[in-house]
Order: C-alpha cells, then sequence, then structure tokens
C-alpha cells in the first residue's frame, strides 16, 4: 500500500496555494487508493493529471504570481504532480498483481511478445533414404517384408545354403544369445520367411537392422542397416537383376552411377556378385571412405541358389529368382558425403540437424 506522506511547504508560499496542493494531494491518494479496477484508475489520471486537472490550472497560472513565488511554487507543484504520479504507478501495479491472483496464476502474460517456436524432431537420415527406397521399390512392383532382428540359426544360414560346418559361418561375425539364437547378421532370412509363406511370383524388399560382432572403425559398425530384396518367377535372369539396381540407384542419386558387377561369394546365390558403385565422394578420384580405391562396396547380389529355393518348397526347375543385400548406411554416406558410420549412432545433434 502507498503511504501517505505529510506534504511540507516552507513559509514562504501563499497560503492558498498550500492549501490547495495539499487538497489535491490528499484527495487524489484517498481516490487512487480506493479504486478497484484499471478503468477507474485511468479515469483517475485524466482526472489528476489530464489537462483539464487542478494542478495543470495551478502550473499553467504560475506566471500571475509574484515573481519571488514563482520558483518555489513550481517546484512544490510539480512535486505532488509527481507524488500522484508514483500513487497511480504504484496501485496500478498493486491492482495487476489481484487480477493474477484472481486468476490464479502469477504469471504475466505479454501477449505481444513473438512465441517461443518449439524444437522439432526430424527422421533419421537412415529412416529417410529407407522410406524413400520403399517407394522407389513400391514403384517397381515390390512390395514390403519384415522379419525378427533375433533371429533362428535356421533362417540366418541354415535355409540360406550356409550348413553348420559351413565357413562362411564364422563365428566372430555373429551376436549369439545364450538360448542358442541369435542376432541376424544380414536380412537375407527375409527371404526364406517369404518364400515360406509366399509363392512366385514374388518381389519383395525388407529394410532392416542387423548386427555383427566386429570392431568399429569409419567404415564398420556392430549395427547397421541392410536393404534386402528379391524377385522369383519364371525366367528372372541376371539382366533383370541389373535393370531393377540401376533404376533403383538413378532414383537414389537423381543420375546415372557408374556401376561395377564383381563376382562374389555368397553361399544363398549363385552366380554371386559384388555390386560397386564409383565413390560419390571422392568422385573415383581415391579417398579415405573408399580406401583409395574409387569404388565403393555397396550391394551383394546374383540369382538365388536352387537349393534354397528347394528348401523353401519352390521347384528351381520351374522358378528361378534374384536377390540382393544393400548397405543402406553405405548409401547414405554416399549420397551424403559422410566419411565417418558411428556418426549415425552418436546421438550427435549436430549432425542429425543437417538433415
Ligand atoms: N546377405 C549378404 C550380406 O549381408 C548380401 C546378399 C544378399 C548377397 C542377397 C547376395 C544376395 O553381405
Amino acid at each position: 500500500m502507498y503511504i501517505k506522506e505529510n506534504f511540507t511547504f516552507s513559509g514562504t508560499l501563499d497560503m492558498k496555494i498550500i492549501e490547495e496542493l495539499t487538497d489535491i494531494l490528499e484527495s487524489a491518494l484517498d481516490e487512487i487508493q480506493g479504486v478497484v479496477s484499471l478503468k477507474d484508475l485511468t479515469d483517475l489520471r485524466v482526472k489528476y493529471l489530464g489537462r483539464k486537472s487542478r494542478i495543470i490550472a495551478i502550473l499553467k497560472g504560475l506566471g500571475s504570481l509574484p515573481k519571488e513565488l514563482r520558483p518555489e511554487a513550481g517546484s512544490a507543484s510539480n512535486e505532488i504532480k509527481q507524488k500522484i504520479e508514483e500513487a497511480l504507478k504504484h496501485r496500478s501495479e498493486e491492482l495487476s498483481v489481484d487480477i493474477f491472483k484472481e486468476l490464479g496464476t502469477t504469471e504475466r502474460i505479454d501477449i505481444t511478445e513473438p512465441g517461443i517456436s518449439g524444437e522439432r524432431g526430424s527422421l533419421h537420415p537412415i529412416t529417410q533414404l529407407g522410406m524413400e527406397l520403399e517407394d522407389i521399390f513400391m514403384s517397381m512392383g515390390f512390395s514390403i517384408a519384415t522379419g525378427p532382428e533375433v533371429e533362428l540359426d535356421y533362417y540366418n544360414f541354415e535355409a540360406l545354403n550356409i550348413p553348420q560346418d559351413h565357413p562362411a559361418r564364422d563365428i566372430q561375425d555373429t551376436f549369439w544369445t545364450v538360448d542358442g539364437t541369435l542376432l541376424r547378421t544380414h536380412t537375407s532370412c527375409v527371404q526364406v520367411r517369404t518364400m515360406e509363406k509366399q509363392k512366385p511370383p514374388i518381389r519383395v524388399v525388407a529394410p532392416g537392422r542387423v548386427f555383427r560382432y566386429e570392431e568399429t572403425d569409419a567404415s564398420h559398425e556392430h549395427t547397421f542397416y541392410q536393404v534386402e530384396g528379391l524377385m522369383v518367377d519364371r525366367d528372372i535372369s541376371v539382366a533383370n537383376l541389373i535393370a531393377v539396381m540401376r533404376t533403383m540407384l538413378r532414383e537414389v542419386f537423381r543420375k546415372d552411377v557408374k556401376v561395377r558387377l564383381r563376382p562374389g561369394y555368397f553361399p544363398f546365390v549363385e552366380p554371386g556378385f559384388e555390386l560397386d558403385i564409383s565413390c560419390h565422394l571422392c568422385d573415383g578420384k581415391g579417398c579415405s571412405v573408399c580406401k583409395w580405391s574409387g569404388w565403393e562396396e555397396l550391394i551383394g547380389c546374383g540369382l538365388v541358389h536352387p537349393n534354397v529355393l528347394s528348401m523353401c518348397g519352390i521347384d528351381p526347375a520351374e522358378y528361378s529368382g534374384f536377390a540382393f543385400g544393400m548397405g543402406l548406411d553405405r548409401l547414405v554416406m554416399m549420397r551424403y558425403g559422410i566419411d565417418d558410420i558411428r556418426l549415425f549412432h552418436s546421438g550427435n545433434l549436430k549432425f542429425l540437424r543437417q538433415f
């Protein structure tokens, strides 16, 4: 509450002005303290400090006072005016606080203040490209298949023509669980799961996370992503495989990409190939990511091995198919010029915000 102070004048001033000023101050302070709304307070401001107020009349009339009285009368009037200002301001603050109390909040809201824009998350670049690839393959008539990340030996190895004693089962590469299941080392398990359920014609892609028991470095992670593809029908050949790969790469990089096909060994395809693309980071000149070869290994592929078809109940004499498994992380790295695969799982926001 505003403390009403006594206002004292030195003796030289005219009694009439003193009385007038004291009266103005007292009634102003009384009235100001008495109002309960900001609207009424505004009216009081007009009454006590407005153009037609008594104090302004006194200030205007100062000129007609004897010269020696003018300075003191002037400063006394200004002082009264200032005290009224202060009282108005103080009461206005009190009333504002009361309004907030009524609203049950002490928060003051300035509706003219610019808003705080909320932070939005974004899709991880691997998710983005994964979704894009799904669209690309769907436009070629493929559908999307999935499989579990914790897999049975049968789907990860056995049914893919990798029996128990096969050297391709390098025990070092696989994370085994205590109950004998494993973390799938590739998405090729989904080929088998698909062919078990579905008979030709088959056209599926299966994007997914895979795991290898490996040391990590700039180009190796223990957890990474692959996109598996499978097409089985009558008369499927390597030409179909190459055409689909070319179309997909053209869509991803939005230009024709230089590719090369090398023989590659995977027990579940025959013939098997490694499909390389010319390194996008160095444009084929050689850099640390492509290990100075100018080429980047991207896709393992080939024609589905007859043993695999038979194990899934598809007659290899009638049907043939191609399969491929593509490193999704690598593809993202090539597309954006990322030189360290470990960034993907680093949780580094500076890195992620760029996508
Ligand atoms: N599964 C293989 C890998 O992870 C890739 C592959 C898939 C090869 C399909 C041939 C056919 O390396």
